[in-house]
Protein backbone atom coordinates (compact mmCIF):
# COMPACT_ATOMS: atom_id res chain seq x y z
CA UNK A 1 0.00 0.00 0.00
CA UNK A 2 1.85 2.84 -1.17
CA UNK A 3 0.73 6.70 -0.11
CA UNK A 4 -0.34 7.67 -3.53
CA UNK A 5 -3.11 4.68 -3.23
CA UNK A 6 -3.60 5.05 0.46
CA UNK A 7 -4.36 8.54 0.03
CA UNK A 8 -7.29 7.76 -3.20
CA UNK A 9 -8.65 4.85 -0.64
CA UNK A 10 -9.46 7.47 2.12
CA UNK A 11 -11.14 9.81 -0.29
CA UNK A 12 -12.87 7.54 -2.49
CA UNK A 13 -14.33 5.68 0.89
CA UNK A 14 -15.64 9.61 1.77
CA UNK A 15 -16.97 10.36 -1.45
CA UNK A 16 -19.27 7.05 -1.85
CA UNK A 17 -20.31 8.44 1.70
CA UNK A 18 -21.16 12.24 0.35
CA UNK A 19 -17.40 13.88 0.52
CA UNK A 20 -16.18 16.62 -1.30
CA UNK A 21 -12.57 16.78 -1.61
CA UNK A 22 -11.65 20.72 -0.68
CA UNK A 23 -8.06 21.73 -2.04
CA UNK A 24 -6.05 22.00 0.95
CA UNK A 25 -5.06 25.32 2.35
CA UNK A 26 -0.99 26.35 1.95
CA UNK A 27 1.05 26.31 5.26
CA UNK A 28 0.35 29.89 5.86
CA UNK A 29 -3.47 30.84 8.07
CA UNK A 30 -5.41 33.70 6.18
CA UNK A 31 -3.78 37.05 7.93
CA UNK A 32 -6.41 37.89 10.56
CA UNK A 33 -5.09 34.86 12.27
CA UNK A 34 -2.99 34.79 14.93
CA UNK A 35 -1.30 31.66 14.62
CA UNK A 36 2.03 31.56 12.04
CA UNK A 37 1.25 28.28 10.78
CA UNK A 38 -1.52 25.91 10.00
CA UNK A 39 -0.87 23.23 12.81
CA UNK A 40 -3.87 20.59 11.96
CA UNK A 41 -6.11 20.15 9.05
CA UNK A 42 -8.79 21.89 10.66
CA UNK A 43 -7.38 24.82 11.29
CA UNK A 44 -8.56 26.39 8.06
CA UNK A 45 -12.08 25.12 8.50
CA UNK A 46 -12.08 26.92 12.07
CA UNK A 47 -15.09 29.86 10.86
CA UNK A 48 -17.11 26.34 9.63
CA UNK A 49 -17.18 24.82 12.45
CA UNK A 50 -18.10 27.94 14.36
CA UNK A 51 -21.17 28.15 12.20
CA UNK A 52 -20.42 29.74 8.44
CA UNK A 53 -22.04 27.51 5.88
CA UNK A 54 -19.22 26.11 3.87
CA UNK A 55 -19.90 26.87 -0.22
CA UNK A 56 -18.99 23.32 -0.79
CA UNK A 57 -21.44 21.45 1.46
CA UNK A 58 -21.71 19.61 5.04
CA UNK A 59 -19.60 16.69 4.69
CA UNK A 60 -15.71 17.71 3.17
CA UNK A 61 -12.34 15.90 3.61
CA UNK A 62 -9.31 17.14 2.56
CA UNK A 63 -5.03 16.60 2.85
CA UNK A 64 -3.98 19.31 4.61
CA UNK A 65 -0.17 20.59 5.22
CA UNK A 66 0.83 21.13 8.71
CA UNK A 67 3.89 22.71 10.28
CA UNK A 68 4.58 22.24 14.24
CA UNK A 69 7.16 24.00 15.76
CA UNK A 70 6.33 22.59 19.19
CA UNK A 71 7.54 19.31 18.04
CA UNK A 72 11.27 20.58 17.09
CA UNK A 73 13.03 19.25 19.82
CA UNK A 74 11.94 15.77 18.94
CA UNK A 75 13.15 15.79 15.56
CA UNK A 76 15.99 13.05 15.06
CA UNK A 77 13.36 10.59 16.69
CA UNK A 78 12.01 8.01 14.48
CA UNK A 79 8.34 9.19 14.29
CA UNK A 80 8.21 13.44 14.77
CA UNK A 81 8.45 15.45 11.76
CA UNK A 82 8.28 19.37 11.33
CA UNK A 83 6.30 19.36 8.26
CA UNK A 84 3.10 16.82 8.19
CA UNK A 85 0.14 15.75 5.86
CA UNK A 86 -3.02 15.28 7.66
CA UNK A 87 -6.01 13.38 5.94
CA UNK A 88 -9.32 14.77 7.46
CA UNK A 89 -12.58 14.33 7.15
CA UNK A 90 -15.99 16.83 8.77
CA UNK A 91 -19.41 16.64 9.63
CA UNK A 92 -20.43 20.54 9.60
CA UNK A 93 -23.86 20.14 11.51
CA UNK A 94 -24.93 16.94 9.92
CA UNK A 95 -23.90 13.35 10.81
CA UNK A 96 -23.25 12.26 14.60
CA UNK A 97 -20.07 11.85 16.10
CA UNK A 98 -20.89 8.16 16.38
CA UNK A 99 -21.62 7.71 12.67
CA UNK A 100 -17.90 9.11 12.14
CA UNK A 101 -16.37 6.73 14.48
CA UNK A 102 -18.10 3.78 12.88
CA UNK A 103 -17.29 4.76 9.28
CA UNK A 104 -13.56 5.46 10.79
CA UNK A 105 -13.50 1.81 11.67
CA UNK A 106 -14.51 0.45 8.63
CA UNK A 107 -12.15 2.63 6.41
CA UNK A 108 -9.07 1.10 9.05
CA UNK A 109 -10.57 -2.69 8.78
CA UNK A 110 -11.70 -2.19 5.26
CA UNK A 111 -9.90 -0.20 3.37
CA UNK A 112 -6.69 -0.17 4.94
CA UNK A 113 -6.99 -4.15 6.18
CA UNK A 114 -5.56 -3.54 9.67
CA UNK A 115 -7.26 -6.07 11.52
CA UNK A 116 -9.54 -5.58 14.42
CA UNK A 117 -7.27 -7.50 16.90
CA UNK A 118 -4.81 -4.80 16.18
CA UNK A 119 -6.99 -2.02 17.23
CA UNK A 120 -7.75 -0.14 20.48
CA UNK A 121 -9.72 3.12 21.03
CA UNK A 122 -9.93 5.86 24.39
CA UNK A 123 -12.73 7.86 24.82
CA UNK A 124 -13.19 11.13 27.12
CA UNK A 125 -14.26 10.27 30.79
CA UNK A 126 -15.38 13.17 31.71
CA UNK A 127 -14.24 16.40 34.32
CA UNK A 128 -15.55 18.97 36.57
CA UNK A 129 -17.57 20.55 33.13
CA UNK A 130 -18.06 17.82 30.62
CA UNK A 131 -19.80 14.39 31.58
CA UNK A 132 -18.08 11.18 30.21
CA UNK A 133 -18.59 10.45 26.25
CA UNK A 134 -20.92 7.30 26.84
CA UNK A 135 -22.37 7.85 23.25
CA UNK A 136 -18.36 7.57 21.84
CA UNK A 137 -18.05 4.43 24.65
CA UNK A 138 -21.70 2.73 23.10
CA UNK A 139 -20.63 2.80 19.83
CA UNK A 140 -16.94 1.10 20.55
CA UNK A 141 -18.25 -1.30 22.73
CA UNK A 142 -20.75 -2.55 19.73
CA UNK A 143 -18.30 -2.61 17.30
CA UNK A 144 -16.40 -5.13 19.24
CA UNK A 145 -13.41 -3.01 19.82
CA UNK A 146 -11.11 -2.44 23.42
CA UNK A 147 -11.66 0.65 24.94
CA UNK A 148 -10.32 3.05 27.37
CA UNK A 149 -11.29 5.87 28.79
CA UNK A 150 -8.83 8.72 29.84
CA UNK A 151 -9.25 11.82 32.35
CA UNK A 152 -7.59 14.24 29.84
CA UNK A 153 -6.07 12.57 27.17
CA UNK A 154 -9.17 13.28 24.76
CA UNK A 155 -10.24 16.60 24.89
CA UNK A 156 -9.63 18.26 21.66
CA UNK A 157 -8.98 22.33 21.02
CA UNK A 158 -6.97 24.54 18.59
CA UNK A 159 -5.94 26.66 21.16
CA UNK A 160 -7.40 28.51 24.55
CA UNK A 161 -9.96 29.87 22.81
CA UNK A 162 -11.91 28.69 20.39
CA UNK A 163 -13.79 25.29 19.01
CA UNK A 164 -12.76 22.23 21.14
CA UNK A 165 -14.79 19.13 22.37
CA UNK A 166 -14.45 15.44 23.55
CA UNK A 167 -12.21 13.27 21.04
CA UNK A 168 -11.70 9.70 20.23
CA UNK A 169 -8.49 8.16 19.47
CA UNK A 170 -8.27 5.06 17.37
CA UNK A 171 -4.19 3.40 18.54
CA UNK A 172 -3.06 0.38 16.38
CA UNK A 173 -0.63 -1.92 18.12
CA UNK A 174 2.89 -1.49 16.82
CA UNK A 175 4.43 -4.87 18.61
CA UNK A 176 7.22 -6.78 16.61
CA UNK A 177 4.95 -9.44 14.22
CA UNK A 178 3.80 -12.96 16.70
CA UNK A 179 4.23 -10.22 19.56
CA UNK A 180 0.29 -10.46 21.26
CA UNK A 181 -0.94 -6.55 21.96
CA UNK A 182 -0.03 -6.14 24.91
CA UNK A 183 -1.17 -3.09 27.69
CA UNK A 184 -3.55 -0.41 26.55
CA UNK A 185 -2.82 2.64 24.79
CA UNK A 186 -2.05 4.74 27.91
CA UNK A 187 0.29 2.19 29.33
CA UNK A 188 1.98 0.35 26.58
CA UNK A 189 4.07 3.01 23.79
CA UNK A 190 3.91 0.39 20.94
CA UNK A 191 -0.20 1.87 20.93
CA UNK A 192 0.27 4.55 18.46
CA UNK A 193 -2.15 6.72 17.62
CA UNK A 194 -3.20 7.22 13.99
CA UNK A 195 -6.43 8.97 13.93
CA UNK A 196 -8.57 11.69 16.08
CA UNK A 197 -12.24 11.54 16.12
CA UNK A 198 -13.37 15.28 17.51
CA UNK A 199 -16.61 16.09 19.01
CA UNK A 200 -16.76 19.84 18.11
CA UNK A 201 -19.72 20.63 20.60
CA UNK A 202 -18.19 23.84 22.43
CA UNK A 203 -16.53 26.79 21.83
CA UNK A 204 -14.15 27.78 25.02
CA UNK A 205 -14.83 31.74 26.18
CA UNK A 206 -11.94 33.97 26.98
CA UNK A 207 -13.17 33.90 30.70
CA UNK A 208 -12.18 29.66 30.41
CA UNK A 209 -16.08 28.91 30.43
CA UNK A 210 -17.51 26.57 28.26
CA UNK A 211 -20.52 27.35 25.14
CA UNK A 212 -22.17 24.94 23.51
CA UNK A 213 -21.68 25.28 19.70
CA UNK A 214 -25.07 25.71 17.90
CA UNK A 215 -24.26 23.72 15.65
CA UNK A 216 -21.70 20.44 16.69
CA UNK A 217 -19.52 19.26 14.35
CA UNK A 218 -16.89 16.43 13.77
CA UNK A 219 -13.67 17.09 12.84
CA UNK A 220 -11.45 13.34 12.29
CA UNK A 221 -7.37 14.33 11.75
CA UNK A 222 -4.84 11.22 10.58
CA UNK A 223 -1.25 12.22 9.99
CA UNK A 224 -0.13 10.74 7.01
CA UNK A 225 3.31 9.82 7.28
CA UNK A 226 2.18 7.84 10.61
CA UNK A 227 -0.27 6.51 9.02
CA UNK A 228 1.99 5.08 6.11
CA UNK A 229 4.57 3.70 8.83
CA UNK A 230 2.26 1.22 10.07
CA UNK A 231 0.57 0.20 7.12
CA UNK A 232 4.07 -0.29 5.46
CA UNK A 233 5.06 -1.83 8.96
CA UNK A 234 8.39 0.07 9.39
CA UNK A 235 9.68 1.40 12.72
CA UNK A 236 10.24 5.18 11.37
CA UNK A 237 8.19 7.10 9.04
CA UNK A 238 11.53 7.34 7.28
CA UNK A 239 11.31 4.43 5.59
CA UNK A 240 8.21 5.35 4.46
CA UNK A 241 7.80 5.80 0.17
CA UNK A 242 7.37 9.58 1.08
CA UNK A 243 10.83 9.71 2.54
CA UNK A 244 12.62 7.35 -0.32
CA UNK A 245 14.52 9.78 -2.35
CA UNK A 246 15.73 11.80 0.83
CA UNK A 247 17.43 8.55 2.70
CA UNK A 248 18.09 6.86 -1.11
CA UNK A 249 20.53 10.46 -1.86
CA UNK A 250 21.42 11.88 2.24
CA UNK A 251 23.21 9.45 3.98
CA UNK A 252 25.97 8.49 0.89
CA UNK A 253 26.38 12.79 0.59
CA UNK A 254 26.71 12.90 4.59
CA UNK A 255 28.19 10.62 6.46
CA UNK A 256 26.23 11.29 9.95
CA UNK A 257 24.62 9.52 12.62
CA UNK A 258 21.37 8.13 12.34
CA UNK A 259 19.59 10.67 14.56
CA UNK A 260 21.77 13.68 12.93
CA UNK A 261 20.59 12.23 9.21
CA UNK A 262 17.29 12.36 10.43
CA UNK A 263 16.97 15.59 11.29
CA UNK A 264 18.71 17.26 8.50
CA UNK A 265 16.37 15.26 6.41
CA UNK A 266 13.04 16.52 8.30
CA UNK A 267 14.71 20.22 8.61
CA UNK A 268 15.24 20.67 4.60
CA UNK A 269 12.29 19.15 3.55
CA UNK A 270 10.20 21.59 5.75
CA UNK A 271 12.66 24.34 5.00
CA UNK A 272 11.77 23.59 1.17
CA UNK A 273 7.74 23.21 1.85
CA UNK A 274 7.65 26.85 3.90
CA UNK A 275 9.82 28.54 1.00
CA UNK A 276 7.59 26.75 -1.65
CA UNK A 277 4.77 28.88 0.21
CA UNK A 278 6.62 31.90 -0.31
CA UNK A 279 8.01 32.49 3.31
CA UNK A 280 11.48 34.10 3.33
CA UNK A 281 14.37 33.98 5.96
CA UNK A 282 13.96 36.34 8.16
CA UNK A 283 14.44 37.35 12.13
CA UNK A 284 10.67 37.20 12.87
CA UNK A 285 7.74 35.21 12.50
CA UNK A 286 7.78 32.60 9.63
CA UNK A 287 10.91 33.68 8.85
CA UNK A 288 12.50 32.92 12.09
CA UNK A 289 11.18 29.80 11.73
CA UNK A 290 12.32 28.62 8.43
CA UNK A 291 15.88 30.57 9.32
CA UNK A 292 16.03 28.27 12.42
CA UNK A 293 15.33 25.43 10.35
CA UNK A 294 17.82 26.05 8.14
CA UNK A 295 20.81 27.16 10.88
CA UNK A 296 20.05 23.90 12.36
CA UNK A 297 20.76 22.03 9.21
CA UNK A 298 24.19 23.70 8.56
CA UNK A 299 25.11 23.59 12.65
CA UNK A 300 24.62 19.86 12.14
CA UNK A 301 26.51 19.02 9.21
CA UNK A 302 29.17 21.45 9.88
CA UNK A 303 29.49 19.87 13.26
CA UNK A 304 32.43 17.31 12.71
CA UNK A 305 32.98 18.36 9.08
CA UNK A 306 33.51 22.22 8.67
CA UNK A 307 32.93 21.69 4.60
CA UNK A 308 29.87 20.43 3.97
CA UNK A 309 27.52 23.13 1.69
CA UNK A 310 24.24 22.86 1.02
CA UNK A 311 25.27 23.76 -2.61
CA UNK A 312 25.00 19.54 -2.76
CA UNK A 313 21.87 19.02 -2.02
CA UNK A 314 20.96 16.75 -4.89
CA UNK A 315 17.94 19.25 -6.88
CA UNK A 316 16.16 15.83 -7.30
CA UNK A 317 15.17 16.55 -3.74
CA UNK A 318 14.22 19.85 -3.82
CA UNK A 319 11.74 18.98 -6.85
CA UNK A 320 10.66 16.08 -6.00
CA UNK A 321 9.29 17.88 -2.52
CA UNK A 322 8.01 20.98 -4.64
CA UNK A 323 5.98 18.28 -6.36
CA UNK A 324 4.19 16.12 -3.96
CA UNK A 325 3.29 19.17 -2.16
CA UNK A 326 1.93 20.74 -5.36
CA UNK A 327 4.06 24.32 -5.06
CA UNK A 328 4.77 26.01 -8.25
CA UNK A 329 7.77 27.65 -6.83
CA UNK A 330 10.66 26.98 -9.35
CA UNK A 331 13.35 24.54 -7.44
CA UNK A 332 16.19 27.45 -8.58
CA UNK A 333 14.76 29.78 -6.73
CA UNK A 334 14.43 27.05 -3.22
CA UNK A 335 17.91 26.66 -4.02
CA UNK A 336 18.82 29.95 -4.10
CA UNK A 337 17.46 31.11 -0.98
CA UNK A 338 19.23 28.32 1.00
CA UNK A 339 22.63 29.17 -0.56
CA UNK A 340 22.06 32.72 0.70
CA UNK A 341 20.85 31.71 3.72
CA UNK A 342 24.30 29.23 4.11
CA UNK A 343 26.22 32.24 3.08
CA UNK A 344 24.80 34.57 5.75
CA UNK A 345 25.12 32.32 8.39
CA UNK A 346 28.57 31.86 7.68
CA UNK A 347 29.39 35.26 7.71
CA UNK A 348 27.63 35.63 11.27
CA UNK A 349 29.67 32.52 12.48
CA UNK A 350 33.28 34.49 11.12
CA UNK A 351 32.11 37.60 12.73
CA UNK A 352 31.20 35.59 15.76
CA UNK A 353 34.52 34.03 16.21
CA UNK A 354 36.20 37.62 15.64
CA UNK A 355 34.39 39.18 18.41
CA UNK A 356 34.66 36.19 20.51
CA UNK A 357 38.28 36.22 20.93
CA UNK A 358 38.71 39.12 22.31
CA UNK A 359 39.73 39.62 25.68
CA UNK A 360 36.54 40.59 27.19
CA UNK A 361 34.66 37.63 26.15
CA UNK A 362 37.33 35.13 28.13
CA UNK A 363 35.46 32.90 30.80
CA UNK A 364 32.26 32.82 31.51
CA UNK A 365 30.01 35.05 30.17
CA UNK A 366 26.72 37.26 31.98
CA UNK A 367 23.66 37.70 30.73
CA UNK A 368 25.03 41.33 30.13
CA UNK A 369 27.60 39.90 27.86
CA UNK A 370 24.98 38.06 25.61
CA UNK A 371 22.93 41.28 25.44
CA UNK A 372 25.49 43.05 24.35
CA UNK A 373 26.56 40.90 21.60
CA UNK A 374 22.67 40.14 20.18
CA UNK A 375 22.23 44.14 20.14
CA UNK A 376 25.46 45.26 19.29
CA UNK A 377 26.52 42.11 17.02
CA UNK A 378 23.33 40.66 15.56
CA UNK A 379 24.43 37.52 17.29
CA UNK A 380 21.78 35.23 18.48
CA UNK A 381 22.46 33.48 22.04
CA UNK A 382 22.49 29.63 20.78
CA UNK A 383 24.89 30.60 18.26
CA UNK A 384 26.89 32.14 20.39
CA UNK A 385 26.56 29.28 23.19
CA UNK A 386 27.40 27.37 19.76
CA UNK A 387 30.29 28.72 19.52
CA UNK A 388 32.13 29.19 22.98
CA UNK A 389 31.46 24.96 23.06
CA UNK A 390 32.91 24.44 19.96
CA UNK A 391 36.08 26.01 21.32
N1 LIG B 1 -8.10 18.45 15.11
C1 LIG B 1 -7.78 17.11 15.50
C2 LIG B 1 -6.30 16.86 15.54
O1 LIG B 1 -5.53 17.68 15.10
C3 LIG B 1 -8.44 16.16 14.54
O2 LIG B 1 -8.31 16.62 13.25
O3 LIG B 1 -5.91 15.83 16.01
Amino acid sequence: MNTDRTVRTFTDFYRERGHRLITGSTLLPPPSDPVLFTTSGMHPLTPYLQGRPHPQGRRLINLQRCLRTTDLDEIGDLTHLTVFEMLGSWSLGDYSHSQSLRWGYELLRDGFGIPQDRLYVTVFGGDDQVGPDTESLRTWQELGLPVEPTDDENWWSNGPVGPCGPDSEIFVWTGDPGTPPQGTPTTDPRWVEIWNHVNMRYRRKEDGSLEPLPQPGIDTGMGLERLMTVLQGHRSVYETDLFEPWMRLLPPLWDLDEPSTRLVCDHLRSGIVVLGDGVRPSNTGRGHVLRRLIRRVLTTLRRDDPSRTLTDLPVELVGHTLDHFHQSCGTGTVREFLLDEEQRFTNLLERGQRVLSRREFEGPLSEEDYQYLHDTHGLPRDLVAGLLTTD
